[in-house]
């Protein structure tokens, strides 16, 4: 299983809060908003750079600055409390949004909005805290490539064993860089032992 998980105790630790269920949704925002931060600085590690000669107050200094442009997809809901995260780490980037639902009962996800810039050329990172089943990301990373995406990376908080075998199988190109990985998904397809339905929890919907 190809997976990269984050070692960082400050990781650990907000995941821990994270997986708390009396942590309230104005801390969770918090929470979510730091533990991407690190996730987004592994995720990106990749990201081009070229030389270039930079003059400091003293003398030359030869310098490596970016030269790679950045995308960034989150899935709708969850994914949208990732997002800030980028944005504040990053000025060159665009910015996707992909809409999608699972059933209640079949926990298959149904695309209900789609906006999607042309992605080529650029490092496109795919944020949506739960890789649960895998369909989710499996089906926006498909509409992504639609667009161009030519190098992605999943970017998530908690990861089953399940989806992570689903995102090797549909798309073996793409990296996961994740937080945990923890054991199994439950009848209902969450993940266990999870932190519950991340989207309710960081929005209040109870
Ligand atoms: C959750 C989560 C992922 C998806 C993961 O979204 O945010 O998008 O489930 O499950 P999967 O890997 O089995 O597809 P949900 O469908 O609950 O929608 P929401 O974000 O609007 O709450
Ligand atoms: N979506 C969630 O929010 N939590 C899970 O455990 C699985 C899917």
């Amino acid at each position: 299983m190809a997976v990269d998980v984050l070692e960082h105790p400050l990781a650990k630790q907000l995941v821990a809060e994270l997986r708390d269920k009396l942590t309230p949704p104005e801390h969770y925002r918090r929470l979510c908003h730091k533990l991407t931060t690190l996730l987004v600085l592994e995720a990106t590690t990749a990201l081009g750079t070229t030389d270039r000669v930079v003059e400091t107050p003293l003398e030359s200094a030869r310098c490596e600055v970016l030269i790679e442009g950045l995308a960034v997809v989150p899935i709708l809901r969850a994914g949208l409390g990732m997002l800030d995260s980028v944005t504040e780490l990053f000025d060159d980037v665009k910015v996707g949004y992909i809409g999608l639902e699972r059933a209640h009962d079949t926990a298959i996800a149904h695309r209900y909005y789609c906006k999607l810039p042309d992605l080529a050329g650029r490092l496109v990172l795919c944020l949506d805290p739960m890789l649960a089943t895998g369909g989710s990301a499996s089906q926006a990373i498909s509409f992504m490539k639609v667009s161009g995406a030519e190098r992605v990376v999943m970017v998530c908080v908690i990861a089953a064993p399940e989806g992570v075998a689903r995102l090797n199988a549909d798309h073996p190109d793409v990296r996961i860089v994740t937080a945990a990985l923890d054991r199994e998904l439950d009848a209902r397809k969450y993940i266990l032992p999870g932190l519950g339905d991340f989207g309710d929890r960081l929005f209040g919907t109870f």
